[in-house]
């Protein structure tokens, strides 16, 4: 295995989370160091057990560093291997275990802001962590590989809102289809595309995208669609469903993005992009009405509200790349990803309800205009 000193950014955060825990768990030569800044929607209890397992009082394998990717000085000291000298550092909860005895060889980064709705109300974080937080760690990055050059990777982690939206007949998007993103959000992950393509172009830099569609799984944060309903439906409070509820979206499990990740980060090919999907094209409505079945709530709790701006209609991905370069395809069928994930919100109601805190509650208020 070529990548086996990760530096993850994010990785407090939903996916990033999971993909630590993911690699951790299956590759025992693999060390991360987990760069994040911990806004709302990072969480270091979603990490609990991986720090407990692998952290400083464990295997010595994992280490969390609260910082900004934007930070140049920061990141630079973290992929240059020496993280204890830069000031920032804070080492009381989660110390950088011991300083990693050679520098990271990989960046996979999951760092952004991530909701859609968040975006609408307020888009320029989103260019300000998105866009210039990814050019500022391609500079880091591309300083220290100037400085030590050897064999590296960077995985830059986005998704297939870039492409815009389909229509009902259209086929799914690939590799090539050309970015028409319609959301701030779409937008701020497009432009962040562009920038990491130019440097395989420009700098002969070894960064490779990926698109993913929409991920389910646990300790996501319950503002995206799945553990928003499965939340509330479990308070039996109402299911706000946008629009006609209609809009198709592509499931893969976390898991499965997890692998695909890893995947890349092994094989890929410098300056080219991924895209990994999850064969499973839902209308939001069905996902709904499945969730409310397996917790046994009645579909009376559905409301239909005013539809999101600018809402996509549907997105569908033809991962075909994935599995013919890489032999990659997803393992989870949506149901029974769908249906151990209602699961574990159901037994995790402690993680879940400690998210919903003052700050959730007043963003919650993005959903419950009634439909006109
Ligand atoms: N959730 C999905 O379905 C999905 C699908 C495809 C791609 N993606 C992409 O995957 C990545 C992770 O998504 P997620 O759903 O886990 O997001 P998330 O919102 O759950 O987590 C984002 C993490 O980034 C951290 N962060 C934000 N700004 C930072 C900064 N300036 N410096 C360091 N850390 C910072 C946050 O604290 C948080 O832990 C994002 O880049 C997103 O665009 C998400």
């Amino acid at each position: 295995m070529p990548f086996q000193r990760l530096l993850v950014t994010g990785g407090a955060g939903f996916i990033g989370s999971n993909f630590i825990r993911w690699v951790l768990s299956r590759h025992r030569d693999v060390s991360i160091v987990n760069l994040d800044l911990l806004t709302y929607a990072g969480n270091l209890e979603s990490l609990a057990d991986v720090d407990a397992k692998y952290g400083a009082k464990g295997e010595g394998r994992y280490s969390f560093v609260h910082g900004d990717i934007r930070d140049f000085d920061l990141v630079a000291g973290l992929l240059a291997g020496t993280p204890s000298a830069h000031p920032l550092i804070r080492s009381s909860a989660h110390p950088p275990n011991r300083p990693t005895a050679q520098p990271p060889d990989s960046v996979v980064h999951f760092a952004a802001e991530s909701h859609v709705d968040r975006s609408i109300m307020g888009p320029v974080v989103f260019v300000d962590t998105n866009v210039r937080g990814t050019v500022a760690l391609l500079e880091a990055a591309r300083a220290e590989l100037t400085a030590r050059p050897r064999d590296f990777r960077f995985v830059h982690v986005s998704t297939d809102e870039v492409y815009g939206s389909l229509t009902a007949t259209d086929p799914a998007f690939t590799e090539d289809t050309p970015l028409a993103p319609n959301s701030p959000y779409a937008a701020s992950k497009a432009a962040s595309d562009l920038l990491v393509r130019s440097y395989p172009e420009t700098f002969q830099f070894p960064a490779i995208i990926t698109r993913c569609s929409n991920n389910y799984g646990p300790y996501q944060f319950p503002e995206k669609l799945i553990p928003l309903m499965v939340t509330r439906a479990m308070r039996d409070e109402p299911l706000p469903v946008y629009g006609d509820g209609l809009n198709v979206r592509d499931w893969i499990h976390v898991d499965d993005h997890a692998e695909a990740l890893w995947t890349v980060l092994q094989g890929g090919q410098p300056g080219s992009v991924y895209n990994i999907g999850g064969n499973a094209e839902r209308p939001n409505i069905q996902v709904i009405k499945r969730i409310l079945g397996q917790l046994g709530k009645p579909e009376s709790l559905i409301s239909f509200v005013t539809d999101r701006l600018g809402h996509d209609r549907r997105y569908a991905m033809n991962s075909g790349r994935m599995q013919k370069e890489l032999g990659w395809t997803p393992r989870h069928t949506f149901e029974a990803g769908l249906a151990e994930t209602v699961r574990w919100y159901a037994e995790n109601r402690t993680w879940w309800e400690r998210v919903l805190s003052e700050a959730y509650r007043a963003a919650n208020a993005l959903y419950l205009e009634p439909a006109k």
